[in-house]
């Protein structure tokens, strides 16, 4: 049977900033810039969801596309947006970076979808800046350097 891959973009707008305790202060704004200023900062985050799976025989289609977007809508979206994402119980140790936000929505959608079909989650920050990570052994695969630019 065939198979192929969906991807369902999702929206959310979130505040965050940029900062660990594991460095100093001159360290956070050296490495973060102005993504540490104290008073923290929004975005427009786009979200993509990818589901593999055989194309069925009835219905022609991967997904239930209701179905997900129903699934993310409550586990994602309305988790997050208009939120700060430096108050999510998630990220009381943890960096708000994009890195670290698709390993956590990677993590929340896994547990939801049927074992094997989630194959990738994507974010995009702002124009320049996108994450994805798609449970590989490699990790998060920063794609741009470039911060907020
Ligand atoms: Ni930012």
């Amino acid at each position: 049977m065939a198979q192929a891959t969906v991807t369902r973009r999702y929206r959310f707008c979130a505040a965050h900033r940029l900062h660990t305790d594991l460095l100093s202060p001159e360290e956070n704004c050296a490495t973060f810039g102005k993504c540490n200023n104290p008073n923290g900062h929004g975005h427009n985050y786009v979200v993509f969801v990818s589901v593999t799976g055989d194309i069925d025989p009835t219905t022609h289609q991967v997904l239930d596309g209701q179905r997900l977007d129903h699934m993310v809508e409550r586990i994602v979206v309305q988790r997050f947006d208009h939120r700060d994402l430096n108050e999510d119980v998630e990220f009381a140790n943890q960096t708000t970076t994009g890195e670290n936000l698709v390993l956590l929505i990677w993590n929340l959608l896994v547990k939801a979808i049927p074992e094997g079909r989630l194959a990738k989650v994507g974010v995009i920050e702002t124009r320049d800046n996108y994450f994805e990570y798609s449970g590989s052994a490699e990790g998060v695969q920063k794609e741009y350097e470039v911060r907020h630019g």
